[in-house]
């Protein structure tokens, strides 16, 4: 039987004041943020360019939370090593983005680190049947990468209940997450398909009340909705 508490929130630092982000972190970790996702863009496969691996490493000392990095690049291989020398336990890279994903998450396995995939709205799950013995998390994009602040895709939520189904039959614990215009509104039915790892940026970050109020009201919301939905998968 699943139990509250399931519920993961991921402070997205795309969100951030870039002009502060160690500020930022620690304020995201002080709220009650349980992981922190870098998103690292480099313009060429997302039309923005944010951050990468030196200003992950400069943040690392802000906070003792686990860092994710998601790499929304081409050729993701080449930024694997250094953001987990940079202090990411787990490195999501996108299935779109991979021309071998079977070799590029056993890299990220071998380094040590975690191994995520994230898959495209348009990206059918069935990518990810020949490479499930490698994953360790399935992200599954509620918005085209790219920005903060976009609207929720509803039509996701079949494919959040899909993904759920193919972490409960794999062997081990493999985390879902969701990432895009979650908030107070839109998180109780991403949970309920099954996700358990929701990443949240403006919904934190620009909340008139304050990340701290935004993180309770989120959490709050999310957590009702554990289990509500038969065979969800283990938590994260
Ligand atoms: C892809 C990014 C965003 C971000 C979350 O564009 O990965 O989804 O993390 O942004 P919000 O929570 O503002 O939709």
């Amino acid at each position: 039987m699943e139990q509250a508490g399931e519920v993961s929130i991921v402070a997205s630092m795309l969100s951030a004041d870039m002009s502060c982000l160690g500020t930022d972190l620690l304020a995201a970790e002080r709220a009650g943020a349980d992981r922190v996702q870098w998103d690292v863009m480099d313009g060429a496969f997302v039309p923005n360019l944010t951050f990468g691996p030196q200003v992950i490493q400069s943040c690392r000392a802000s906070s003792s939370l686990e860092f994710e990095a998601h790499l929304m690049v081409e050729n993701p291989e080449r930024l694997i090593k250094g953001c987990i020398e940079a202090g990411c336990g787990t490195v999501i890279v996108h299935e779109e983005a991979c021309t071998h994903l079977h070799r590029t998450l056993g890299e990220i396995r071998d380094l040590g680190a975690n191994a995520g995939v994230a898959l495209n709205p348009a990206t059918p799950l069935e990518h990810l049947h020949h490479v499930m013995d490698l994953v360790d998390l399935i992200l599954v994009m509620t918005v085209n990468p790219g920005f903060g602040g976009q609207d929720y895709l509803w039509s996701m939520g079949t494919k959040i209940s899909q993904a759920a189904e193919l972490a409960r039959r794999a062997d081990r614990n493999v985390a879902v997450e969701v990432d895009g215009g979650i908030n107070a509104m839109t998180a109780p039915s991403a949970v309920a398909a099954g996700a358990r790892l929701l990443v949240a940026g403006s919904s934190l970050f620009a909340h008139r009340g304050g990340i701290e109020v935004a993180l309770k009201e989120l959490r709050s919301a999310a957590e009702p909705a554990v289990g509500t939905k038969k065979g969800s998968p283990r938590g994260a």
